[in-house]
């Protein structure tokens, strides 16, 4: 009888574990005090930044400077999707957990890549309207068992981690704003919390909520810019009020979302999270009295348990460069003028490489880590920066760093050993130029610039177009020394918008690249270890786990976001039909990825469209100003999304059809009828065949030629660089 009561209960603890999931080496599931600790467990890896420090430095040295150039592909998982991968995985106990676009979430055997299951929150399709950046998602958090996802359609899902069975779900944002989540929820005492994004649409305004994790019922809620309900404000909103001015920022929401990472300070009871831009972006539409708009732009403190205010620093008041502040944040102890200090440091997007004190938030230093000309410097005792000039002259103006910012949440990592930060930058001045009047739609983008400022000619050839853009822009991941604040090293990249990053206790530092290679460093002096060339780019930040007494290096690839989206001329990989895949290394592994076919695509027959000069121009400046942050300036798509070059014959027949009546919408395109007439979307079709006869006369003509062309313009692009620099500078 005790014999079968014991095999019944035997049978009851197997059947309840499947695939001998959620249970550490302990046997107690991911709980406080697991998260607490997670240092001290270095084969995984249970929140996307590693621990809460987010430091995304690994203990694990297996792999080393001497043996990385024996790393090989251990296995793979095709996610199926062309679009940007955003995600770090985790690793808890034997179990991977990733996601892919669309809010999907896999569970997969850390060891085997074999699917134990998939989760699909079905996320209408309709919703990629409201994605500033893509249809992108950053990762899960795990505790107790479960599996927390944020969908791009604003929903909060605990997931049993065993089955993949949601167990409850709340809707954390308004069904009728163009609210979106992206970012991965973090667990802190119990509490899930998220953020949201949407501060490039209409009618946003940002806050940071926490839900209890066992049955998702909200505990505090955060509003980062002060809302239009009278008196129901605590006086710290009272104090941000001030800050604004006018009441159409109410009717724009106001912005300030808090879209990407979160730290938490357990000795402080501290989470930090950073805020996005005001809305709209152009300031002088926004702000005329030029007042600072808290809490956009800002690193924020709040007590993780309450949800009050404790500090903030605004690192770009009255921002008018979209510089968010939403890049991740580290937390270190440094040695600073002889004194041990809390830090919290953060790269962030308008330039500057900041380190606060995270107990009060006090500005300690600050130093540009890129060229950048908004800014004079920063006030040595407040941080604040000197501003060089609004940067909306009648003309426009090149400014960097551009809304792509010095630094943008690809996360950048620590490594104590070293005391180095290492930052994925961005160089790529924009040209900020004001949109006088634009309309205010609920699905459509809202910054009052006139992002067509730069586009090309119309007539420009593709050969020159391609040569002037790779001018124009670049890469570089920097070795950051936080306590001197200057440069320790640094590696020049072909392309901006390169991976996140990864670094060990073995002296490594691992980054995938948008020109498609994922790369080892030696952390000290940079030098390039090991690399492998790849068919598509990579934007993710690797992560790493021991399994089976095997050190693993994971990385999502998958070109896009939002400069992937915008910036198709950019997109380096040649292959870029290429589908993204989870990628996962091990020494000695060796998988190889299913070949690549170079897709070969030609124009197909193209209506006849009249159109003259003035139509054409016109066709060009809508088209980048509305088109361009989905199918890519200058009509070329990186072609995550139509290229609107290559269109069939059916679709140029309705072609207006789509574009204002919005009969694909359910598929993400949503109808541009409430911003552009019958006439316009006529002039952008014009503009677009335009391109496309370009094109197709461009890809006829005998390669010599081409090459001879590629050559020349290689010459004289630099020069045409600089003489549109002198234009607007
Ligand atoms: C928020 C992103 C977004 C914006 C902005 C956008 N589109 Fe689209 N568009 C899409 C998506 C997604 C699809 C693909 C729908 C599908 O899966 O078929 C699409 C498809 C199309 C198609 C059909 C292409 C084909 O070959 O099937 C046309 C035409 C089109 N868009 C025109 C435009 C024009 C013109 C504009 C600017 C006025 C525009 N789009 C702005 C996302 C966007």
């Amino acid at each position: 009888m005790r014999i079968g009561i014991l095999i019944v209960a035997g049978l009851a603890v197997m059947l309840s574990t499947p695939f001998a999931s959620g249970r550490g080496e302990a046997g107690t599931p991911v709980d406080d005090q697991r998260l607490l600790h997670a240092e001290s467990e270095p084969d995984q890896w249970m929140m996307v930044g590693r621990d809460y420090s987010e430091k995304r430095f690994s203990p694990l040295a297996q792999i080393n400077r001497e043996n990385v150039r024996r790393l090989g592909l251990a296995w793979f998982f095709a996610t199926g999707s062309r679009r940007g991968l955003e995600a770090t995985p985790l690793v808890v106990d034997g179990n991977l957990y990733t996601t892919n676009t669309w809010s999907r979430v896999y569970a997969l055997d850390a060891a085997s890549g074999e699917l134990l299951w998939s989760y699909d929150p079905q996320v209408p399709r309709r919703w990629g309207a409201y994605a500033c950046c893509d249809v992108v998602n950053r990762g899960v958090a795990a505790w107790q068992g479960k599996i927390y996802l944020g969908t791009l359609d604003g929903r909060l899902i605990a997931l049993d981690a065993a089955t993949g069975r949601p167990l409850w779900s709340v809707l954390t944002v308004p069904q009728d704003r163009p609210y979106t989540i992206t970012a991965a929820p973090r667990v802190v005492h119990g509490k899930v919390i998220i953020g949201n994004g949407g501060a490039e649409y209409p009618g946003v305004r940002g806050y940071i909520s926490a839900y209890d994790a066992n049955d998702g019922h909200l505990v505090w809620r955060f509003y980062t810019v002060p809302g239009p309900e009278p008196g129901a404000q605590a006086p710290v909103m009272v104090n941000a009020a001030r800050t604004w001015s006018g009441l159409g920022w109410q009717a724009a929401g106001g912005g300030g979302t808090v879209w990407s990472d979160l730290a938490y300070d357990p000795e402080l009871n501290l989470i930090y999270f950073g805020t996005g831009n005001p809305s709209p972006w152009n300031s002088r539409a926004r702000n005329p009295d030029g007042k600072d708009n808290l809490f956009t732009a800002s690193i924020v403190a709040l007590d993780a348990d309450t949800g009050v205010y404790r500090w903030h620093f605004q690192t770009t008041p009255d921002d008018a460069w979209d510089y968010d502040a939403g890049q991740n944040l580290v937390l270190a102890d440094l040695d600073l003028n002889a004194k041990r200090r809390r830090v919290v440091m953060q790269a962030n997007k308008n330039g500057f490489f900041y380190v606060l004190d995270r107990e009060t938030g006090q500005f300690l230093s600050g130093r540009a880590f890129v060229d950048q000309n908004w800014a004079k410097g920063l006030d040595p005792k407040t941080g604040r920066p000197i501003v060089a000039g609004l940067p909306y002259a009648a003309n426009g103006k090149f400014v960097s760093p551009s809304p792509l910012g010095g630094h943008n949440w690809q996360p950048m990592a620590f490594n104590p050993q070293t005391g180095l930060v290492y930052i994925p930058a961005n160089e790529a001045p924009f040209l900020y130029q004001a949109e006088g009047s634009f309309p205010l739609s609920p699905s459509h983008w809202y910054t009052g610039l006139n992002l067509a400022a730069e586009s090309a000619p119309t007539g420009i050839d593709p050969l020159l177009l391609r040569a002037v853009i790779e001018r124009g822009v670049a890469g570089q991941l920097i070795a950051w020394d936080p306590i001197e604040q200057k440069t320790g090293w640094r590696v020049r990249q072909p392309s901006p918008w390169n991976g996140g990053v990864l670094t060990t206790a073995a002296g490594l530092v691992f980054q995938g690249t948008a020109d498609g290679r994922f790369v080892a460093y030696d952390a000290q002096d940079g030098k390039l270890l090991w690399q492998q060339h790849l068919p598509n780019g990579i934007i993710a930040a690797p992560m790493t786990y021991t399994i089976g007494g095997r050190q693993h290096v994971a990385v999502m690839m998958g070109w896009g976001g939002s400069f992937g989206l915008a910036a198709g001329e950019a997109a380096k990989v040649k292959e870029r039909d290429y589908a993204g895949y989870l990628l996962v290394y091990a020494l000695d592994g060796r998988a190889s990825l299913p070949s690549s076919r170079p897709t070969s695509r030609s124009i197909p027959g193209l209506p006849k469209i009249v159109a003259g000069n003035q139509a054409l121009a016109d066709g060009n400046r809508l088209y980048n100003q509305h088109c361009a942050v989905c199918h890519g300036a200058n009509a070329i798509s990186s072609s995550a999304l139509p290229d609107l070059r290559y269109m069939a014959p059916e679709t140029h027949r309705r072609f207006e059809q789509i574009v204002r009546s919005g009969t694909l919408s359910k598929r993400g395109m949503v109808g541009f009828a409430d911003v552009l007439s019958t006439e316009e979307v006529q002039d952008i079709h014009a503009y677009l065949i335009k391109r496309a006869e370009i094109t197709r006369a461009a890809e006829r003509q005998p390669r010599w030629w081409a090459q001879t062309k590629v050559f020349l313009y290689g010459l004289i692009a630099p020069l045409l660089y600089r003489l549109q620099a002198l234009r607007f500078s």
